[in-house]
């Protein structure tokens, strides 16, 4: 009997864990979680293609050096096919000889390319010499068969020249851009601008079909305004005044009222039935995705920064939907930034030295201000001044600095900030391809305090700040228990420096305060400056990027770890009470460093590294590759502790989360989070991370020519059930559970104690 009673526990769990186990099925998080704004720009001309009425080819210049050739659906207004063009052009031909091909050729300087057509294969390119072509007529509109009449537009029949279709004109009618007769019918017209909206005909009348908007292609700057849950809003209020009552006991009174009242208010809710409120908590919101967006603080606006001067509100939570955009009139967007802490106040600056402020009205922004700066030359970059809100450095083209202060508006934060500004030191470093520059900010003066020029056949190839982390262990345990300390001194940076006469690329690490050269490291492996390279700076680590060509092209990674000491458990920094790093003094202990480098299977563009609220979650490697892609690789494969498996002893073993050091990083299908997407990130693509209300996930986005974003999970979703996980499975097993120990373990025993009374 007891034998049975076990064995019927361990047939429940199994049970439990095995339709559990069955409901968890990997589920494919592609095109659920991520969303795509995929541009075209501006379109500059529409082409039909011969073989399908349904389809154009549509010719874009995104930007001053590239050209867009797509394929486009225009009954469905969808996207078939982009094709970058590394020139930009102005004519696309049909080539005579082969019905299959197109000839994309910029007029004035011939240069063309010629593509098949199906595959868009590149089949020829070169300068001069074009291949004969056939141009492909182009209808200009209006004309004889498409006439606008007052706010209308009319299309004739061909044979009876009778208005066949009326179309009232849309609010900001700019022109016809395409109109085909054939079946099936397509028209579209081009409004405001950056706007594209295609009919189809439903019946006798004219619909629109779909609707696109160019506007938002060319992201150059982000802020983020995060959406909060009402009852979070209420909340806040009750603490606010709890913390407001004027003693102790008042507070814990408000307090019990309060949730005397929320509880009454669920009861009534729920008709004063206890079994509603229990299955309510069992069902808790496990398919209200709107509310756990909320919760998890997925719900954000990222609000977006163009080239060509539109700002725009892209709702996270639901696909990117733009939910408002602006027209700023400027000439060239630069950089966006809150202008307060509590999101109220955008500030945008452009090319041409204006600066605008941005108010919300009912959530929908209105330019309050729009102004010339002091100085009215070409705006290069633009830093905030971290801790004073109202201050920003301004570059210019010609390399001059201005500091310009924002007026704060009317309220007290800003006094507070502006008086504590006087008397504080702030140390900036700026880098170009020529230079490193520390300068230092003190007293409303901007003054150059060192740099690091570069030598003629020098160029500066990446730099990278240490990123600001929250600190949680100042070390990392081995084994053995023994703990080594990480070097943490915070004001560091590093860059990449090529050598174009003796081929090397050299790692350095920098003290920004004092531009002393703390760590320096050459690679003499023929690196390919051809090639992107790239560099970011975690917490005590640096990794950087470069393409090698010897002794085999190679994509290179290179992993540098800082620590106070080499040696487990010694520690410099605070090992007695009065050490701190005071650099000026020359107060600080150098950081020794491992390193290690490893091999990755395809080009790197750009880095970044993942973000999360506390910084627990271990980090991730974001990169952006070459062909359009985004992967991330944990922080622990590039472990520049790590041994090969077969040297590693049984202690190293121990130490948690240890890896054996690969040479070849392989790239895991599960970690490409485009997956099939198409995405064209364009030469000055932003890779960045939003922290999340939860620790373990992270947002992240590619923000240029598009604008993809989704979330990642570094350390697998620690703090979030599966919705596939049953409340109700687990409460039943439990429930057995109890049964079994409560009635049935007595009675066995009880039989166990009559057999012993009874046989012996
Ligand atoms: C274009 O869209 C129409 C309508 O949605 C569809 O019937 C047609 O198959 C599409 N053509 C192509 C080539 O995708
Ligand atoms: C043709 O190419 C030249 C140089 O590559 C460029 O300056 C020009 O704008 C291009 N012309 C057109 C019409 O795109
Ligand atoms: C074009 O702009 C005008 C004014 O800004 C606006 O009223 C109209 O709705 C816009 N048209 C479309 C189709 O969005
Ligand atoms: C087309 O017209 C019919 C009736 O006139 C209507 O029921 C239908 O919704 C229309 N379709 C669209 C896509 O508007
Ligand atoms: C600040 O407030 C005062 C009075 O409340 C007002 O006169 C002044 O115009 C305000 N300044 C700004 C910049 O809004
Ligand atoms: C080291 O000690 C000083 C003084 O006790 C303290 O101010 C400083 O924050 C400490 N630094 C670290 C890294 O713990």
């Amino acid at each position: 009997m007891k034998i049975t009673c076990t064995g019927l526990v361990y047939v429940f769990i199994s049970l439990f864990l095995n339709t559990s186990c069955v409901k968890a099925v990997f589920s494919d998080d592609a095109f659920v979680t991520d969303w795509q704004l995929a541009n075209l720009g501006p379109w500059k001309k529409i082409i039909p293609d011969s073989r399908d009425h349904n389809r154009v080819l549509i010719l874009s210049n995104p930007t001053e050096t590239s050209s867009l050739v797509s394929s486009f659906n225009v009954s469905s207004g969808q996207i078939l096919f982009r094709n970058v063009l590394p020139f930009t052009i102005d004519e696309i031909h049909l080539d005579s000889n082969d019905h299959n091909a197109v000839v994309c050729v910029n007029s004035s300087s011939q240069q063309w390319q010629k593509f098949n057509l199906h595959d868009w294969f590149l089949l020829d390119e070169g300068v001069n010499n074009t291949p004969a072509t056939t141009i492909l007529p182009q209808p200009l509109y209006p004309n004889e068969q498409i006439f606008v009449n007052d706010n209308e537009l009319h299309i004739l029949n061909r044979e009876s020249s009778l208005a066949e279709w009326k179309l009232e004109l849309p609010q900001g009618f700019n022109k016809v851009e395409y109109f085909q007769h054939e079946d099936p019918l397509a028209l579209v017209l081009n409004v405001n601008d950056t706007q594209y909206i295609g009919f189809s005909i439903n019946g006798t009348e004219l619909i629109p079909a779909w609707t696109r908007d160019e506007s938002l292609t060319n992201v150059v700057d982000y802020v983020v305004l995060d959406v909060f849950d009402s009852k979070d809003v209420e909340l806040n209020k009750d603490m606010i005044a709890e913390l407001d009552s004027d003693s102790l006991w008042n507070a814990y009174l408000l307090r019990l009222t309060t949730n005397w009242k929320r509880f009454m208010s669920l009861l009534k809710e729920n008709h004063f039935s206890p079994g509603r409120v229990f299955t309510r908590l069992l069902a808790l919101d496990s398919k209200d995705t709107v509310a756990s967006d909320l919760k998890f603080g997925f719900s954000k606006i990222l609000i977006v920064l163009t080239h060509d001067g539109f700002i725009g509100g892209l709702d996270m939570s639901n696909k990117g939907q733009v939910v408002w955009k602006l027209q700023l009139d400027i000439d060239q967007g630069i950089r966006i930034f809150w202008t307060d802490k509590n999101h109220n106040e955008l500030v945008v600056f452009s090319h041409d030295g204006h600066y605008l402020t941005i108010e919300f009205l009912n959530n929908l922004p209105i330019v309050k201000l729009r102004s010339a700066l002091p100085v009215r030359k070409n705006v290069g970059s633009v830093i905030r001044l971290n801790e004073h809100q109202y201050q920003y450095l301004i570059k210019f083209d010609n390399a001059n600095h201005l500091l310009f202060t924002l007026d704060p508006r009317n309220d007290t934060d800003a006094l507070v900030s502006s008086n504590h500004y006087a008397g504080s030191r702030i140390f900036i470093t700026e880098h170009d391809k020529n230079g490193i520059y520390g300068y230092l900010i003190e007293n409303d003066m901007i003054e150059k305090t060192w740099q690091r020029a570069m030598k003629s056949s020098e160029k500066v190839m990446a730099y990278g700040r240490r990123d600001e982390t929250n600190l949680n262990t100042l070390g990392i345990t081995l084994g053995d228990k023994s703990v080594l300390y990480k070097y943490l001194y915070p004001n560091l940076a590093a860059y990449l420096v090529a050598d174009e006469e003796l081929h090397t690329v050299t790692f350095n690490l920098i003290d920004t305060i004092t531009g002393e050269i703390l760590i320096t490291q050459e690679h003499n492996d023929s690196p390919d400056f051809r090639f992107p390279t790239d560099i970011v700076f975690g917490e005590y680590w640096v990794v950087y990027s470069y393409f090698s060509s010897e002794p085999v092209p190679e994509q290179k990674l290179v992993v540098v770890e800082l620590y106070e000491s080499l040696t487990p458990d010694e520690r410099l920094s605070n090992s007695s009470e009065d050490f701190y790093y005071d650099p000026l003094t020359g107060h600080t202990n150098k950081p020794q460093f491992l390193t290690k480098q490893f091999i990755f299977p395809k080009i790197i563009k750009t880095m970044s590294i993942s973000k999360t609220t506390d910084d627990i979650t271990t980090k991730a490697i974001l990169m952006e590759l070459e062909d359009g892609q985004i992967t991330y690789i944990p922080k622990l494969m590039l472990n520049a502790r790590g041994k090969l498996a077969e040297e590693m002893t049984n202690e190293d073993k121990k130490e948690f989360l240890a890896t054996p050091y690969t040479p070849v990083i392989p790239i895991n299908d599960n970690f490409v989070i485009t997956h099939f997407r198409n995405l064209l990130p364009g030469s000055n693509s932003k890779l960045i991370s939003i922290p999340t209300n939860l620790e373990s996930t992270s947002i992240i986005c590619d923000l240029g020519h598009d604008v993809f974003c989704t979330r990642i999970t570094p350390s697998g979703q620690f703090d979030l059930m599966s919705p596939a996980f049953e409340k109700g499975k687990l409460l039943i097993t439990v429930f057995v559970l109890l049964v079994i120990t409560y009635f049935i373990r007595p009675s066995v025993s009880n039989k166990t104690l009559k057999s012993q009374w009874l046989i012996k």
